[in-house]
């Protein structure tokens, strides 16, 4: 059986800043058929106190910033982590990065005294479904035509608890 090669990619996981905003525009308009306003990132920003946005880049040489990989954004609300946007550069998807964001957001929110994550994705967006299976959230809930361009249901996906996560990411 043919197993995969593990990526050689370094990547570092830091928080956004508006010298980030151009990549994560543009990174989101060819991710999603309604995508974020750059107005939506400066909000998330700048502008929301429970929001965090994080970026994934490959390690820079030199003091260098390295590529733009990918970014996350969520809330931490109380007790509870909201997962609001993930995406990931194509040229370098299915090489963990979205999983090493989401296990880097899911620490975070334990660290702030989170006990659940939540988020919703389309249901025909298969990609994601399985990244937050394998990392152990459940369907607790569709939420019909939620979507639209084009229409479609939300799924409803929840950690709970907020388990403590080892590892890398
Ligand atoms: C969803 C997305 C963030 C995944 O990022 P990624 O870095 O490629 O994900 P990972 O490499 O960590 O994948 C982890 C697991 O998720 C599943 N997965 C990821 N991409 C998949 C795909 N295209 N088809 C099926 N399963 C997939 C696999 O189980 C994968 O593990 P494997 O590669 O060992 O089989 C990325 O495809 C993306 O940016 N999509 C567009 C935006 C989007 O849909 N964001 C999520 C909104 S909720």
């Amino acid at each position: 059986m043919k197993t995969k090669e593990p990526s050689t990619l370094k990547v570092v996981i830091q928080p956004a800043t508006g010298m980030d905003l151009d990549e994560m525009v543009a990174l989101e308009q060819v991710s999603f058929s309604t995508p974020w306003s750059r107005a939506s990132f400066e909000t998330e920003l700048w502008g929301n106190q429970f929001g965090g946005l994080f970026t994934a880049r490959e390690n820079g040489e030199d003091g260098h910033r390295g590529r733009f990989l990918g970014y996350i954004c969520f809330w931490t609300v109380f007790e509870e982590l909201r997962l609001m946007n993930l995406a990931v550069a194509p040229s370098v998807r299915r090489q963990g990065i979205g999983t090493r964001l989401v296990r880097f957001v899911l620490k975070y929110g334990a660290s702030q005294s989170a006990t659940r994550a939540l988020l919703e994705v389309r249901s025909s967006n298969v990609a994601a479904q399985n990244l937050y299976e394998r990392l152990a959230f459940h369907r607790y809930g569709i939420r019909k035509a939620y979507y639209t361009n084009p229409e479609e249901d939300g799924i409803l996906l929840r950690l709970e608890p907020l388990v403590k996560i080892e590892g890398e990411g």
